[in-house]
């Protein structure tokens, strides 16, 4: 493999070489996001068929006074930590509520992105002059560890959006008991779980009509053409969306459209695709209650409470350690 000039290009071109060498052939969707895929990815929470983000919108703005009980039940403070914020129109709900009651809370996004961290900062303190907010940008386990037993006020962390979703099984039941590894009994985790419903509205939410999802999709071969100096035609690939109803999966692929060749030079390598070969890019879990269940306890949680769209099938779910 050649040399890259930073040690996060350096893994980005590592995880390249390892997906494009197996079988079948895999991208992570953890790089989508770059400039480009976070400004595509907040054109897909806007489009009419993508629903979680109205799903768990509804949830915050319906159900806000409970939601800020039981963060706040039988403690007097709390640090509201929230993993990869985006723009944080869902948590402002959330924000504004807490502020009127008079709570006592900071407010701490945590994001990789230092771009992401300094909109959101300034969005946020001008719309909440008196909100103390303390953006940390950088890797969520070295942040965690940094605010692990900081102060001995209650820690809420936030995973929202459904994130969780693009992590294979075992991966979020790791990602859960290394969280789990930097609370206390008195800390908390929220997490945003879509359900599984219609497959075929699933499938339109993942496959929209104006193809925002496929740009995408697409966009991570773009960022390997321009950080890596791969020559991927992306006219000779489409994107394609499916559902499993009994996995409750839903996952996309970038197929080649015809016998093809790509050369990536950072890799010094060479990759042939048959016609019609599939790039495993994203899975996006749906959940039912029970797996739900399940993935709390392996990961060291239990319920200790759940907040329901019934109308979208979205679950915002408040767990306690075990
Ligand atoms: C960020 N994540 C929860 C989105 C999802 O629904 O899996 C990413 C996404 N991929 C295609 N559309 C949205």
């Amino acid at each position: 493999m050649g040399s890259t000039t930073s040690p996060e290009l350096d893994q980005f071109a590592a995880d390249v070489l390892e997906g494009l060498s197996s079988t079948p052939k895999t991208l992570s969707s953890r790089y989508f996001y770059d400039d480009e895929g976070s400004r595509l990815f907040m054109e897909i929470m806007k489009l009419p068929e993508y629903y979680p983000t109205r799903a768990e919108l509804k949830i915050f703005t319906e159900q806000k006074k409970d939601i800020c009980r039981a963060f706040m039940d039988e403690v007097d403070a709390i640090d509201l930590i929230e993993l990869g914020a985006g723009d944080g129109t869902k948590t402002a709900v959330l924000i504004e509520h807490l502020l009127s009651i008079g709570a006592d809370f900071t407010y701490h996004p945590i994001d990789i992105s230092k771009e992401a961290n300094d909109t959101l900062g300034a969005k946020f303190t001008e719309k909440f002059p008196d909100l103390r907010i303390d953006p940390h940008t950088g890797d969520y386990f070295k942040v965690l560890d940094s605010l692990k037993n900081g102060n001995g006020r209650r820690k809420v962390i936030m995973f929202l959006g459904s994130n969780i979703g693009n992590f294979l099984r075992d991966n979020a039941v790791a990602f859960f008991r290394s969280l789990r590894e930097v609370m206390t009994e008195n800390d908390r985790l929220f997490i945003g779980f879509d359900m599984q419903k219609d497959p075929r509205t699933i499938v339109a939410a993942y496959d929209d009509k104006q193809g925002i999802t496929a740009e995408f999709n697409l966009n991570l071969l773009r960022r390997i053409n321009r950080e890596l100096g791969g020559d991927f035609d992306l006219g000779k690939f489409s994107h394609y969306a499916q559902y499993r109803p009994l996995e409750c999966a839903a996952r996309s692929f970038l197929i080649s459209r015809e016998k093809q060749t790509v050369t990536i030079k950072a890799l010094n390598r060479s990759f042939d695709f048959e016609q019609w070969e599939a790039i495993f890019m994203e899975i996006s879990q749906k959940y039912t209650h029970s797996m739900i269940d399940e993935l709390a306890g392996d990961g060291g949680f239990e319920i200790a409470r759940e907040f329901y769209n019934e109308e979208d099938f979205y679950i915002d779910s408040f767990w306690k350690p075990v």
